[in-house]
């Protein structure tokens, strides 16, 4: 990302296994932490690995992204829809392990109870989120290479990164006139239109304006992405192991934080969702 003097980077602080208390100085004010040390009794650390994710859902069926170019981006004319792929997820692990392939593939944010029960019990809940608030937790599955371009979602995340590292830019709610999303009424109004690894500054002048937060979190840390932080994430390269794995865990936000500016582009959204989920 192109850095200039108005753009101040800042890094994440790390707390090691912070009781509900210590996280609630997080939770609370809104702000992004790294939480080390608290994946340690997890399976999934140990044993997700090709041989035994195959053997336990090897045959399931998925919808797998695919991308010519890294990012994985939706469109304004077709959302995501159009970029799936459907195959078993033994052929999806191949397409992962192979050396040359000019395509990168990416299992996105699949719940994990509905499409991978078998692998529920290899992990745990973080304890720092209210039970009452959560919803199903989600997998990430991908190679080194795979880019999230810039977005924010509508729920607190508490990010668990179970196999190889990932990099995140993070920017909080404030910044939204200097990221450019896309129309509140389109398809993709969460996203940026700005690629911001080569930003076209005479298309988004304010960008520049734009402040930002960076960190590499590992195998074993939950990075606290509280809703409506804009996030670019990057797969880095895993040399034992060519996955690199996730799971998110989201938490319903607090009310408040619909007053932000993405939380009111969220809400005038609302009716449009409730036809289309209505289907009227
Ligand atoms: O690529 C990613 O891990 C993206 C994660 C997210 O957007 O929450
Ligand atoms: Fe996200």
């Amino acid at each position: 990302m192109i850095k200039n003097d108005l753009t101040a980077v800042k890094q994440i602080e790390r707390i090691e296994q912070p009781t509900r208390e210590v996280f609630q100085n997080f939770l609370s004010p809104r702000k992004p932490v790294i939480i080390t040390g608290a994946m340690k009794s997890w399976n999934a650390l140990t044993l997700w690995k090709t041989d035994y994710l195959n053997a336990l859902v090897g045959n399931t069926q998925v919808d797998i992204s695919v991308s010519q170019n890294s990012f994985f981006t939706g469109n304004l004319e077709h959302g995501f829809a159009k970029l799936k792929q459907k195959m078993n997820f033994i052929e999806f692990i191949n397409l992962l392990q192979k050396d040359k392939s000019t395509d990168n593939y990416y299992l996105q944010q699949q719940s994990i109870p509905a499409n991978f029960p078998q692998l529920f019990p290899d992990i745990e809940f973080p304890k720092y989120f209210d039970k009452k608030l959560l919803i199903d937790p989600t997998i990430w599955i991908g190679s080194g290479g795979n880019i999230s371009p810039l977005h924010y979602d509508a729920m607190d995340n508490l990010f668990s990164q179970v196999s190889g590292r990932k990099r995140f830019l993070l920017f909080d709610p404030q910044q939204t006139s200097s990221l450019y999303p896309f129309p509140a009424d389109s398809k993709i109004p969460h996203m940026s239109q700005i690629n911001i690894d080569k930003p076209d500054f005479d298309k988004f002048p304010n960008f520049p304006k734009a402040k930002y937060f960076e960190c590499i979190i590992e195998a074993g840390e939950i990075l606290f992405i509280p809703v409506f932080w804009w996030h670019q994430v990057y797969s880095l390269e895993n040399l034992n192991n060519k996955l690199n794995i996730s799971v998110n865990f989201w938490s319903k936000p607090p009310i408040s934080q619909f007053f932000t500016p993405p939380g009111r582009r969220f809400i005038a959204q609302l009716p449009k969702i409730l036809k289309s989920a209505l289907k009227i």
